[in-house]
């Protein structure tokens, strides 16, 4: 008999740890630059479809699957229907890969939040970040440990498996409480000094300048799909997961709604915080905002910086709320990421919850700190990040909507009428609408166009060689374990549920 599922303390703790799973790394260091590069302002406008056509119906689909089921994604899909079994083991490694590099970025901003204390990046912040920090060398020339890197994750991943040990109410939900009010509370302390400074208004002109042309262009459209999936912490696992700790008469889509809003209001936030500060740079340096943007990992560790040296002392201020800021956010959605795993095999397995965190949490420490206390680090946190998300995560979601709604076609009336008898916002024909129709064909769309793009141009000019094993290597992972995990011998309480 295995032992009594956990729970979480109420509702409200759930709530709580949904936010602190949504906002995380994508919130803070993501959103802003995908909005930018993505037509600025005109970006809302895909963003805010997305949002409504595949971020929300897929949040409430997350939500219903795993309280109904009471599982994780291989035990509630499978419970659902046997064969959905390898969709929850494709979105449980989905969530392991990017459990294994996302401590790589956050143990970045812990080392770079002390950095911060003393802008020990100096004035060349480039050189600092690559050729002092990271120690970043081509991976053709081969591996060389870093041990200041090595240091970072350690910390990071005791820290994160601390959290583990102590289950959902006394690790999860404990640390959401303590780290999400000490977040908000110093992003919006970082988002009023950086409002205040000067050319702040040029920089949030920039931000909300609509370039409508954007809009005609896939990728925009893509890079909104795959956002809001990854920053929603949806279609690979995690809200299946927390909600299959939710009591029988849980709120819901009541929740959902809250969950998703905040998480949005937290990504403007951040939006408008960074461009403010970017419009400073702008004005102090003579160049035009579009310039003093570097997109992707280069915003955070390299521009951000950069700004926050010529700052002076409040520069040390705002740069030590963004990177503390980025920190905290980064570490609750990671407790939320390695939660799917462990709560997978404990579940299939009937493992302990202490057993599990063990074996599969100390697994995924010792590659990730293998993996990336190396030179090559900021390639592998490239590369993975991009094969993972844009067809890992994408295709994920689209699996799980095919084996629920297309090829379960009675369940649907069945989740209906549960989410309806416990919410206080009901759904109807509209969320079936979105989601046995839009949300599928916009997500195959955006997985072919993707595809497409991958295997026509590659990804980041890196070499064929090191695309194949990290980038479609990743993606035969998430296959080889979609066909392979369900074949292993369950634990008997991995059918049963009463419900
Ligand atoms: N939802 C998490 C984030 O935005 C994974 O970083």
């Amino acid at each position: 008999m295995a032992a009594q599922r956990e729970s979480w303390s109420a509702r409200s703790g759930f709530i709580l740890a949904a936010v602190g799973s949504a906002v995380g790394l994508g919130n803070i260091w993501r959103f802003p630059y995908a909005a930018y590069e993505n037509g600025g302002g005109a970006f809302f406008v895909p963003y805010l479809i997305a949002l409504a056509t595949a971020g929300f119906p897929l949040l409430f689909l997350d939500y219903v699957v795993g309280q109904k089921y009471r599982g994780a994604p291989p035990t509630a899909y499978g419970r659902m229907l046997k064969s959905a079994e390898s969709v929850g083991w494709w979105q449980v490694a989905v969530c392991t890969v990017i459990g294994i590099y996302y401590a790589s970025v956050l143990s970045w901003a812990g080392q770079y939040t002390i950095y911060a204390t003393t802008q020990a990046w100096g004035s060349d912040t480039e050189a600092f970040f690559f050729s002092h920090y990271l120690q970043n060398v081509d991976i053709a020339e081969g591996l060389s440990f870093v041990p200041g890197l090595f240091t970072g994750l350690i910390i990071v991943w005791a820290i994160v498996l601390l959290i583990m040990y102590g289950g959902i109410q006394k690790g999860v939900e404990l640390s959401n409480k303590i780290c999400i009010p000490l977040l908000v509370l110093m992003f919006i302390v970082m988002v009023g000094k950086a409002v205040t400074l000067p050319g702040a208004s040029l920089g949030l002109q920039t931000f909300f300048a609509p370039n409508w042309s954007a809009m005609a262009n896939p990728s925009v459209w893509l890079a909104a799909y795959g956002h809001v999936f990854f920053s929603m912490s949806i279609g690979f696992g995690i809200m299946v997961t927390y909600s299959s700790y939710l009591g029988k008469n849980a709120n819901l889509t009541g929740s959902g709604l809250t969950v998703g809003f905040a998480n949005s209001s937290f990504e403007l936030l951040a939006g408008i915080g960074i461009f403010s500060i970017l419009g400073f740079m702008a004005v102090q340096s003579g160049l035009p905002v579009e310039e003093v943007v570097k997109g992707g990992i280069g915003l955070a560790f390299i521009a951000f910086p950069n700004i926050v040296s010529t700052m002076g002392d409040t520069g040390t201020i705002i740069g030590v709320l963004f990177f503390a800021s980025l920190f905290l956010a980064g570490l609750t959605s990671m407790a939320s990421i390695l939660q799917v795993p462990v709560s997978a095999v404990q579940d299939k397995l009937g493992w302990s919850k202490n057993k599990a965190v063990t074996i599969v949490g100390g697994s995924c420490a010792v590659v990730s700190t293998v993996m990336f206390s190396t030179t090559a680090a900021i390639t592998f946190v490239d590369v993975i990040d991009n094969f993972t998300n844009n067809i890992g995560v994408v295709f994920g979601g689209l699996l799980s909507i095919i084996w629920v709604t297309w090829l379960n076609r009675q369940i649907i009336p069945k989740l209906v009428n549960h989410i309806n008898a416990i919410s206080s916002f009901k759904v109807g024909q509209g969320w079936v609408f979105m989601l046995t129709i839009v949300t599928p064909i916009s997500l195959l769309v955006a997985l072919v166009l993707s595809m497409k793009g991958l295997l026509t141009e590659g990804y980041g000019g890196y070499s064929f060689m090191v695309q194949a094993l990290f980038g479609w290597g990743v993606v035969a992972i998430f296959a080889l374990s979609a066909l392979i995990f369900p074949k292993i011998k369950s634990h008997p309480s991995h059918y049963n549920h009463h419900q």
